[in-house]
C-alpha cells in the first residue's frame, strides 16, 4: 500500500501491547483517521447532543454521554438499558458512521477478534474532573464480542482491573488516537477512568471524548 492509501485507514503499523489475556492496547491506532472521526462526531452531536444522565441511585454522572448506532446505552432512575431511541428526542439514535464501524472492526481484528460488527457506540465526554468509577460492561446480550474503546482529545488514566471488583486496577495513560480492545477472558474485566486532569488538546480543546463500541444484541 502507498503512503497515500494509508492516510485514510487506521494505522495498521501502530504498536500493540497485550495488557492482559484478551486485552490489547493499540497506541495511536486511530490517529490517521482523526479528521474523519471528528467530522462524523460533529454530525452525531447535532442530532444527539451530550447530556449528563442519572444513575438508578439518583446521581448525575460527571461524564456526559450520547450514542450512535442501532442501540444506545442509557441510564435513568429505572435502571440501565440499551434503547433504540434517544429518550431526549424520542427519535432513533444517529446511525453509526462508516468510519466508526470500520475503525472498530479493524482494531478488533488486530487484537484477534475477527468479524466484530458493533451495533452500539457510546460516546463519553469528559471535562476536567470527570471520572468513571470501576464497572463491568455487562448490559450486552452477547459476551463473545469484544469491547473496542477509542480515546480522543486530552490524555486520561485508564484503570484496568480484574474479574473481581476488589482486584487492584493497573493504570494506563491513554492519549489521543489510542484504542483498547478487551474480550474473551478479559470481556468482564472491571475498568474505569481516573478524574481527568485539566489541559488543552490541539483538536478537541479542554475535553476528552471516548467512543466505546459494543455488540449489544
Ligand atoms: C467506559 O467504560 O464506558 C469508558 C471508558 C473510557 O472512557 O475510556
Ligand atoms: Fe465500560
Amino acid at each position: 500500500m502507498t503512503a497515500d492509501l494509508l492516510e485514510n485507514v487506521p494505522d495498521v503499523r501502530a504498536s500493540e501491547e497485550v495488557i492482559a489475556d484478551g486485552a490489547v492496547l493499540l497506541r495511536g491506532f486511530a490517529k490517521t483517521i482523526e479528521i474523519e472521526l471528528l467530522e462524523a462526531l460533529r454530525a452525531i452531536l447535532e442530532q444527539a447532543p451530550f447530556r449528563h444522565m442519572t444513575t438508578p441511585g439518583g446521581h448525575q454522572m460527571s461524564v456526559a454521554m450520547t450514542n450512535c448506532g442501532n442501540f444506545g446505552w442509557v441510564t435513568d432512575r429505572t435502571g440501565y438499558r440499551y434503547d433504540p431511541c434517544d429518550p431526549q428526542s424520542g427519535k432513533p439514535w444517529p446511525p453509526m458512521p462508516g468510519s466508526f464501524r470500520e475503525l472498530a472492526r479493524a482494531a478488533a481484528d488486530r487484537a484477534g477478534f475477527g468479524g466484530f460488527a458493533p451495533d452500539a457506540c457510546l460516546l463519553n465526554c469528559y471535562q476536567p474532573g470527570a471520572r468513571m468509577s470501576l464497572h463491568q460492561d455487562r448490559d450486552e446480550n452477547d459476551f463473545t464480542a469484544p469491547i473496542v474503546s477509542v480515546s480522543l482529545g486530552l490524555p486520561a488514566t485508564f484503570l484496568f482491573g480484574g474479574l473481581k471488583r476488589s482486584d487492584k486496577p493497573r493504570r494506563f495513560r491513554l492519549e489521543h488516537g489510542d484504542v483498547i480492545v478487551w474480550g474473551g477472558p478479559a470481556r468482564l474485566v472491571f475498568h474505569g477512568v481516573a478524574p481527568l486532569a485539566a489541559g488543552e488538546h490541539s483538536l478537541l480543546g479542554h475535553q476528552r471524548i471516548n467512543l466505546t463500541f459494543r455488540k449489544a444484541r
